[in-house]
């Protein structure tokens, strides 16, 4: 469907100005540890490969699709998680999901599957409905016109539901703590110039963990608690908490350790909803911005809905809603960046990777790639319609990654992103505060780094 826009219908969004040449290196510190995605050159939008090699540290850029299929699914066994992305979530996730590899991965991948089955998912679609229309309560208590933090509202909303689907808890004291924990974390846990100029692997880091201990002691007192009641208790369920208490090694008959069920319940509590909330709030962000993608999405809803609550059934058919969320997640990807360590030489883009290099597939260059996407910076959610998806290859699009490290969780964020969208905009309209600044910032995930201010307008 062709659609007229004028400047206004479609204006320039927030990014980093790329810098005129690549960064020295305390430049390129200062710059990561305050927002990694204003490091990269205009290069990088534009190039299949980039050598990013410093002193004896071997490291690479990969934009071209066939090269990302390679090395996140074709030759994925040659490639690691980075000693780095361990380094700076270790402290906190232990050997969580995001973090482990090998055999322990595999087996823990296994065992909490099914609670991401397409099933399971359609089963979360009430409770994820119940939390947001909670939420739009209290904001029809708010006076029409009132404003809020819109990141704020988001994250606590995916918070109290990811608790309640996966360990049916009330885990009300737990989510706020994650939600201040999240917040230090991410502000604490930036790389140092130790982290980023290559030292031996045996040399020790100067970083202190005292900062991770403190975040996540008060945390792993609660979790203990949890699991205590739980082994403890009379209630039957069905939950990924169950999953974890109930597996046994098919060989040896044991079952997971605390530490290994607190690792795994603190990956999800921390995976499991800060990146969903940041899809929605950029999503709200850019229909604030751009009415008329906001008008057909409202009349799909009222096509398709006419009013009523969504539900899980209602995904598939929710089409425009869809493409609005791909779309979002094309230019602010929650998850900005990936990184894999070779473990054997190999070869990409034609050149020689020394074992040890680290490989960057970064998924807020990619989406924005000359090369790859027509109108890169231009936010157009007819582009992911299917006839003009056609043509575009499969590993050009990668925000919930690819291959055997595929996010566990995508179908769950989609269904979650899809249901909590459609319940917001059938009864509110959101406009950014004006004069508010929009910045995203590149830290653990891409935040607005402002937050994001609005003003609510009740639809009649
Ligand atoms: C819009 C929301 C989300 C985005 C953009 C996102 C993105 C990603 C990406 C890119 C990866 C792969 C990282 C890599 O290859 O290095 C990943 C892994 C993972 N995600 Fe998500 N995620 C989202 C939501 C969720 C949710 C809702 C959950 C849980 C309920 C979750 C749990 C995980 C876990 C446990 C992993 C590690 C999987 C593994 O290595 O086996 N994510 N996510």
């Amino acid at each position: 469907m062709a659609t007229i826009e004028t400047a206004s219908e479609n204006p320039l969004l927030p990014a980093p100005r790329p810098p005129q040449r690549p960064l020295g290196l305390f430049e390129l510190v200062r710059t990561v540890k305050d927002n990694s995605i204003a490091t990269f050159t205009d290069d990088a939008y534009n190039l299949d490969f980039l050598d990013r090699s410093f002193l004896w540290a071997h490291a690479y850029i990969v934009n071209d699709p066939e090269a990302i299929k390679h090395v996140l699914l074709d030759n994925a066994m040659n490639y690691t998680k980075t000693r780095l992305a361990r380094r700076l979530l270790e402290p906190g996730l232990g050997q969580g999901l995001l973090t482990s590899d090998g055999e322990t991965w595999r087996r823990h991948r296994r065992i909490m599957a099914p609670s991401f089955d397409p099933r399971s998912v359609a089963s979360y679609g009430p409770l994820m409905t119940e939390h947001t229309e909670a939420l739009l309560t209290g904001w029809d208590q708010l006076a029409n016109g009132a404003e809020l933090m819109l990141d704020q509202a988001m994250m606590r909303l995916t918070l109290d539901i990811i608790a309640q689907a996966m360990f049916s808890a009330d885990a009300a004291d737990i989510a706020d703590l994650v939600a201040t924990g999240v917040e230090r974390y991410q502000i604490d846990v930036r790389p140092t110039l130790f982290d980023l100029i290559p030292l031996p692997p045996w040399m020790p880091r100067l970083r202190s963990m005292k900062f991770a201990k403190q975040i996540f002691s008060e945390f792993d007192v609660k979790i203990d608690r949890m699991v205590t009641e739980r082994r403890a208790g009379k209630i039957e369920r069905q939950d990924l908490l169950a999953r974890l208490l109930a597996a046994r090694d098919e060989e040896t008959g044991t079952g997971l350790s605390t530490q290994e069920i607190r690792d795994q319940v603190i990956t999800i509590f921390m995976a499991g909803h800060e990146t969903t909330s940041l899809a929605l709030t950029w999503t709200l962000y850019l229909l604030s911005e751009h009415p008329g993608v906001e008008a057909k999405l409202h009349t799909e809803l009222s096509e398709v809905l006419g009013g009523r609550t969504p539900r899980a059934e209602d995904v598939p058919r929710l089409r425009y809603t869809r493409m609005i969320i791909d779309e979002t997640l094309r230019l602010y990807p929650p998850a900005h960046t990936l990184s894999r360590e070779a473990m054997a030489a190999d070869e990409i883009c034609g050149r020689r990777i020394p074992p040890r290099s680290v490989i960057y597939v970064v998924p807020w260059v990619l989406h924005r790639h000359r090369k790859l996407w027509e109108r890169p910076d231009r936010f157009e959610p007819e582009r992911f319609l299917p006839e003009r998806s056609a043509g575009r290859h499969r590993f050009a699009y990668v925000p919930f990654g690819a291959g055997p490290r595929i996010c566990i969780g995508a179908a769950f964020a989609i269904t979650e992103a899809i249901l909590i969208l459609a319940t917001i905009a059938q009864r509110y309209r959101l406009r950014l505060k004006p004069g508010h600044p929009v910045e995203p910032r590149g830290l653990i995930t891409l935040r607005p780094r402002n937050g994001v201010a609005m003003v609510l307008e009740r639809r009649t």
